[in-house]
C-alpha cells in the first residue's frame, strides 16, 4: 500500500455544489443581489435545513444578516459562467441580475427572489448563525421547493439528470457524470 502525503488542514471537501445565493427584499436598501456559494451544504433531513458559509465582508453577508432570508438556485450547465460571474464582481455597484440577463421571481414564502432560469430553487430562512471565522454559517430552515414541472418524470418523481447541474472541486466547475445507481443499489436482491 502506498503511503499518503499529509497536507496541513484545509478547505479541501470536494467535490462541492456550486450554488446562486439570492438575498435582498427588492427595497432599497436591500436590493435583490445574487452570490454565488461554494460552502453550502445539507445539514438536517427533519426539519429540512441547510447552510451556507458567507464572508463578513460581501455585500450579500448584510444582506442576509438583514433580512435573514436567501434562495438557494442550484445553476445547470448553460449558467457556468454567470455563476462564476456572480462570484467575482460585487453587487454593491452592479446589479447581476441585470448584466447577466437573469429573472428574479418572487418567492412564495421569502421575499429573497429566485432565478427563473436555475431548474430548482430552495426558500431558506436563517434559523442560527455560527460566527466560524473567515465565514459566517448561516444554517436555515428550508421552507419551500421550487421545481421546473419539466423535471418531474411520468411517475411525479424528480429527475436530477434532466436538471443538468455543475458541481465544484478546488477552483474547477465541472458537470455532472452519468448515473452510477441508486440508494440501496448495493444490496437490492436481484431478479
Ligand atoms: C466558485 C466560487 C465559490 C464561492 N464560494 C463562496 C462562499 O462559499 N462564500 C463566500 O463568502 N464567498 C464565496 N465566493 C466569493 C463570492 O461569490 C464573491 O466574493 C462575490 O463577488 C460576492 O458578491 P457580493 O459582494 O455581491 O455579495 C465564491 C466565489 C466563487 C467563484
Amino acid at each position: 500500500m502506498k503511503e499518503k502525503l499529509c497536507w496541513h488542514g484545509s478547505a479541501q471537501l470536494a467535490p462541492v455544489p456550486v450554488v446562486l445565493a439570492g438575498c435582498g427584499d427588492g427595497s432599497v436598501r436591500n436590493p435583490y443581489n445574487l452570490i454565488t456559494i461554494g460552502w453550502c451544504g445539507m445539514v438536517c433531513s427533519e426539519p429540512p435545513m441547510l447552510g451556507i458559509g458567507v464572508r463578513p465582508e460581501r455585500f450579500s453577508f448584510g444582506l442576509i444578516r438583514r433580512t435573514g432570508e436567501f434562495t438557494v438556485n442550484l445553476p445547470p450547465k448553460a449558467l457556468a459562467e454567470t455563476v462564476d460571474y456572480c462570484g467575482v464582481v460585487s453587487g454593491k455597484a452592479i446589479d447581476k441580475f441585470k448584466e447577466r440577463q437573469l429573472t428574479p421571481l418572487p418567492g412564495s414564502q421569502v421575499k429573497a427572489p429566485i432565478v427563473a432560469e436555475c431548474p430548482i430553487a430552495l426558500e431558506c430562512r436563517v434559523n442560527r448563525t455560527l460566527e466560524l471565522g473567515s465565514h459566517w454559517y448561516f444554517i436555515a430552515d428550508i421552507l419551500a421547493v421550487r421545481v421546473d414541472p419539466e423535471l418531474v418524470d411520468e411517475k411525479g418523481k424528480l429527475d436530477m439528470e434532466r436538471a443538468d447541474l455543475i458541481s465544484y472541486a478546488h477552483g474547477h466547475y465541472y458537470e455532472q457524470g452519468p448515473c452510477l445507481g441508486h440508494f440501496g443499489y448495493s444490496v437490492r436482491k436481484k431478479n
